[in-house]
């Protein structure tokens, strides 16, 4: 296994130049990248391509939430590109997922992640929009219908990964944002963890962004988030 191990680091950048500056300063620390929306928008998806082409894995965060045409289509694109990861809105229905998931098919390494509750929310957020359902009812729900449409994995807050563990067996993957290192600031995660109580509770995946990417070191940072995950 790569060095980072389970530690996905996310390229939340508004540039290509910005984001390949800190793969440079990782180095061999990191394999496994994320590129969210923003990047994927301001740098283009040679960026992603790229990436790859390099021997990195790419988590294709594009939380698709369309027609299952749409979402197909938006899958074989991600899975040309050579991402390893692909992730599609539960909330979108057992439709939208089961397409996603026939989609990437044709790409064997393409993994296709459900979204459940993003980190930001609470159970308020989802009483506002006409769910009755705690964020945990809501997040074990949706990885249900996840499962039965045949995704690979979903993504969950570090607060439900031990009931997810349980629910869905040792084979699904369940990758985990909302880390925070003990002591930082939130940075808007509603139901944030950290990364040893993330990987104690199953997760086969953490996603960590700022504090590696804005860090004054990213691989001193990257280190300390390895040891903090007991890695
Ligand atoms: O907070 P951090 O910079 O570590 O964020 C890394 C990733 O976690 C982001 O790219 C985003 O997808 C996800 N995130 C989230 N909910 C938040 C903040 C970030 O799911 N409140």
């Amino acid at each position: 296994m790569e060095r980072t191990g389970p530690i996905i680091v996310a390229l939340d950048f508004d540039s290509r130049r910005a984001a390949e500056a800190v793969v440079d300063r990782l180095g061999d620390e990191c394999r496994f990248y994320k590129v969210g929306l923003e990047l994927l928008t301001a740098a283009g998806p040679d960026l992603v391509r790229r990436l790859a082409a390099q021997g990195h894995e790419v988590f294709l965060d594009l939380k698709l939430f369309e027609i299952p045409n749409s979402v197909a289509g938006a899958v074989r694109a991600a899975g040309a590109l050579g991402a390893s990861m692909v992730t599609v809105h539960s909330m979108g229905g057992t439709g939208i997922m089961a397409a996603a998931v026939a989609a990437a098919r044709d790409f064997p390494r393409l993994r296709v992640l459900a979204l459940t509750v993003v980190t930001s929310m609470t159970g308020t957020d989802l009483a506002d929009i006409g769910i009755g359902n705690s964020a945990e009812e809501q997040v074990l729900r949706l990885a249900g219908l996840a499962e039965k449409a045949g995704c690979h994995g979903v993504i969950a807050s570090p607060q439900e990964i031990a009931p997810l563990r349980g629910m869905l067996g040792p084979d699904s993957l369940i990758v985990t944002p909302g880390v925070t290192l003990p002591g930082e600031s939130r940075g808007g995660h509603a139901r944030p963890g950290t990364p040893r109580t993330a990987i104690a509770a199953g997760a086969s995946y953490i996603v960590v962004g700022r504090s590696v990417t804005r860090a004054a070191d990213p691989a001193t940072a990257l280190q300390r988030v390895r040891s903090a995950a007991g890695l």
